[in-house]
């Protein structure tokens, strides 16, 4: 691995503040124009919003001048930090050749040569890659294709979707409807119907009733339980109309939930028996952030389609895809068949130019293994947080962590939603922002804390995470 990109070097602690009237200006506008996406507008009104200028390796900079540890990659996005030259070369070049063209009935090269590459390196026969501009036009378009596969394959019933309670997969309709957070979904109801869901995989939070004579709960156990209930739910559905399952392979939403032994094989099982596709959705997984170029390869299974985003640029461009299997593409390769779907951005020169540059420094300075070799600090480093009587669990893999905080660590007491409005939104994202870190605090399940730095972080960066994570909840205790 070549030593100069992995390391930070001596990042400046602070930069240059903006300009007094400038920063005023910026403020005002803001304000008065700027509909910040999932944001309670109100926060506002009378502080600051949050203006980032500048980064540089795994640090980002404010307008006036602070320095953050930006320890969620921007969105669990940034695989390769801040600031490289390198990608933002190609974004220009390739602008200044080629800035714009349509994948309607057309081609252009670095589209062509990155399907080539991301097919070359997603598992087995996941060989047909269908740009996007993101992650939720990632997951339409896995669910039409699931729908249009099986019209044109003689089950035209199967249309249906089974997916896991708390799990985020985006806000087009169907993806929101494939979403398993009530609460996000109901403004926009009624949503697009036909999608079910069955447990996640918190094994934090396992049932009783599964629990052994010692009272603790097998996760192997659990992990078959939790796949069975997939089963359950497509009998309940009935088989021909159910087309697939959609699963993170470390679930987001609730706070990193990685798959217990064994599940994926079963789910694998299960919808090899009933004719069900297995739509691994690896928005955040893929690329690296587990270790691996793909979540599925982590945990050895086999999905039918994977749907990315985020990591494939690196965030420098924006682009997603699907990928499907040969199998999936073989009906649109016969007559006047056509997947009549698609997105006059996806696939842009800019985004592909600069996804194949990011796997090419993949490859170049070795980022799996460096994620892999690290991966075991970082782990350990959070898992020192386990002494705080607020931390319940701590868990995730690869560079992709999430801690539960809890009321009572014995009996897992969770906060109520008062309590949690308060210590999350009215003291935690503030505070931990404050102290010089970005990263997520969320209460769509049991309220968590969430990290997916930049994969060219080390240990420095895990110990700054610790130091301040625990500088934060200290306090936040005392005010419970
Ligand atoms: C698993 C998963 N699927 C889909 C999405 C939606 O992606 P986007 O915001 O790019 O539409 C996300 C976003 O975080 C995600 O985590």
């Amino acid at each position: 691995m070549s030593s100069e990109p992995m390391s930070q070097g001596a990042v400046p602690t602070a930069a240059a503040a903006m300009d007094g009237d400038a920063y005023a200006a910026l403020q005002k506008a803001a304000r008065d124009h700027l509909w910040m996406h999932f944001t309670r507008m109100s926060s506002y009104e009378h502080a600051d919003v949050p203006i980032i200028v500048r980064g540089e390796g795994a640090y980002i900079y404010d307008a006036k001048g602070n320095r953050y540890l930006d320890a969620l990659g921007g969105l669990f996005v940034n695989q390769l930090g801040h600031g490289r030259k390198d990608l933002a070369e190609v974004a220009a070049k390739q602008a200044s050749e080629l800035h714009y063209f349509p994948l309607w009935s057309y081609a252009h090269p670095t589209a062509i040569q990155l399907a080539e590459k991301v097919a070359s390196l997603a598992p087995g026969d996941l060989n047909r890659v269908f740009f996007t501009t993101g992650g939720g036009e990632a997951v339409e378009t896995a669910w039409k294709l699931a729908k249009n596969y099986f019209k044109l394959t003689g089950k035209p019933t199967k249309h249906k979707v089974i997916s896991r309670t708390i799990a985020y997969h985006g806000t087009p309709q169907g993806a929101l409807s494939i979403t398993g957070l009530p609460p996000m979904k109901a403004p926009f109801e009624p949503l697009v119907p036909s999608t079910f869901r069955v447990p996640n995989t918190n094994v934090y939070r396992a049932p009783d009733f599964l629990a052994g004579p010692d009272g603790t709960v097998d996760p192997e156990v659990f992990g078959r339980w939790a796949a069975d209930q997939i089963a359950v739910a497509i009998e309940n559905e009935g088989a021909d109309t159910v087309a697939a399952v959609f699963l993170e392979p470390v679930q987001n939403s609730g706070g990193c939930f990685p798959p217990p032994p064994g599940y994926f094989q079963r789910v694998r099982e299960i919808c090899d028996e009933y004719d069900v596709l297995l739509v691994s959705d690896e928005v955040i997984t893929a690329f690296g952030r587990l270790g691996h170029m793909f979540g599925a390869e982590r945990y050895g299974f086999q999905p039918d389609m994977v749907t990315v985003a985020k990591g494939l640029t690196s965030g420098y461009s924006p682009l997603g895809a699907m990928i499907a299997s040969d199998r999936l593409m073989e009906p649109f390769l016969k007559g006047t068949t056509t997947f009549l779907h698609g997105y006059t951005f996806g696939g842009h020169p800019v985004s592909t130019a600069v996804g194949l540059k990011n796997l090419q420094i993949f490859e170049d300075e070795g980022v799996l293994e460096h994620v892999r070799a690290n991966e075991p600090g970082f782990r350990a480093t959070l898992g020192k947080l386990n002494d705080l009587p607020i931390v319940g669990d701590v868990r995730g893999d690869g560079y992709f962590y999430g801690i539960e905080l809890v009321k009572d660590k014995a009996t897992k007491e969770t906060f109520d939603d008062a309590e949690a409005e308060k210590l999350l939104r009215g003291f935690l994202s503030k505070a931990l922002y404050d102290e010089g870190l970005y990263c997520r605090a969320d209460d769509r399940g049991d309220p968590v804390i969430q990290f997916a730095p930049p994969l060219i972080a080390s240990q420095e960066h895990f110990d700054e995470i610790e130091q301040k994570v625990r500088v934060v909840l200290e306090k936040a205790w005392t005010l419970l």
